[in-house]
């Protein structure tokens, strides 16, 4: 018996467990009930009385044996285990979404706006947002100390000569200088102004600039291709008002409203009854315009003699509040992703 006993020790340390069903294995064949070392025990009754002392030692050192690999083997399982999944991986499991991001609704309707004049003949100009004083005001017939330049409250860079621009008109000078008549282009762009940011403004923001100048352009053709627009925009029921108004670039100046109620003429649809865009009067201005005046295109080296032109400005995060009826500007850059997601386009 001792030499079984020895036998078995040598087969207990050889024994290899390299995973749980092995493991398993081992106990059944050397631990469990039925097991090789309680069979021995049992067998011990048999052992003659004077080996019985050395007999019995040596089988519990086999007990100690097998109990001392299985638990050495189970942490060193368990250890692994862990280290190296983490987790299992269960392929009945349905895919973890992969999440696109959408394209935020001022960029969504600037390329629309760009899609709608492009059709129509209108190219796309771009220019910088880091601005000369002359650019962006003094060519634009703002003279200088003109109260005018007031109405727009501007970030200076250097002195007062270097500045964020306050419009995208500052490309229309550019553009001026390089081309010459006809010219027909959309500029649109981020602006700054030193402004409180609410509900309704923002020290960041975008316009559209737009510059027709050719022979013969009259205001009606302005009217015209911003009727166009307003309608491909926001649907051929909406109604545009333009209104009287000042700017130093443009003689005459207008003003151009959106009915608030869009395709429900009448109705208050983006205020929501609250009438805090438009006050109650049904109406939303998104911009000005006017026809481009001689000065400017004097400055720019253009014969107002010879050509005309008219020019507009459009406030892209007003033309996008009214088509979604989003009645707080600074949701769109806040970069809450419950807001965006509802623009998903895919
Ligand atoms: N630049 C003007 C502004 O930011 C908007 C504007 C008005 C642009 C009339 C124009 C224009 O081109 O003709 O308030």
């Amino acid at each position: 018996m001792q030499d079984r006993i020895k036998e078995l020790l040598g087969e207990i340390e050889a024994f290899a467990i390299s995973n749980k069903e092995e493991l398993e294995q081992f106990r059944l064949r050397y631990i469990a009930k039925k097991g090789v070392v309680t069979a021995l025990f049992d067998e011990l009754k048999t052992v003659p009385a004077e080996e019985k002392r050395s007999v019995g030692q040596l089988l519990n050192q086999l007990k100690d044996a097998a109990m001392d690999k299985l638990k050495s083997k189970t942490a060193e399982l368990e250890a692994a285990a862990m280290a190296s999944a983490g987790k299992p991986l269960d392929l009945t499991l349905p895919p973890i979404p992969n999440e696109l991001g959408t394209i935020h609704p001022l960029t969504q309707v600037w390329e629309r706006i760009v899609e709608i004049f492009g059709r129509i003949g209108f190219n796309v100009e771009d220019g910088p947002e880091i601005e000369s004083d002359w650019n962006n005001f003094t060519a634009l017939n703002f003279p200088d100390n003109h109260p005018a330049r007031e109405m727009q409250d501007t970030f200076f860079i250097d002195g007062k000569e270097i500045l964020l621009r306050t419009h995208t008109s500052n490309v229309q000078i550019r553009l001026m200088h390089k081309q010459k008549p006809p010219i027909r282009s959309i500029m649109p762009g981020r602006v700054y102004r030193n402004e409180a940011i609410s509900a309704r403004a923002h020290c960041i923001f975008h316009q559209v600039e737009g510059l027709y100048v050719d022979k013969n352009v009259s205001f009606a053709d302005l009217k015209q291709t911003l009727y166009h627009f307003a309608k491909e925009l926001f649907g051929k029921d909406t109604q545009v008002r333009f209104r009287p108004s000042y700017f130093p670039f443009t003689e005459p100046s207008a003003e151009i409203d959106i009915s608030c109620g869009l395709n429900r003429p009448g109705t208050c649809a983006l205020c929501g009854g609250s009438k805090n865009i438009c006050k109650g009067t049904g109406w939303v201005e998104i911009g000005g315009s006017g026809m481009v005046h001689p000065n400017v295109l004097e400055n720019c080296g253009i014969d107002p003699e010879e050509f005309t032109g008219f020019a507009f400005g459009m406030g892209i995060e007003r033309i996008t509040m009214l088509k979604y009826q989003i009645r707080d500007l600074r949701l769109f850059t806040e970069n809450d992703v419950q807001f965006l997601r509802q623009f998903e386009t895919l």
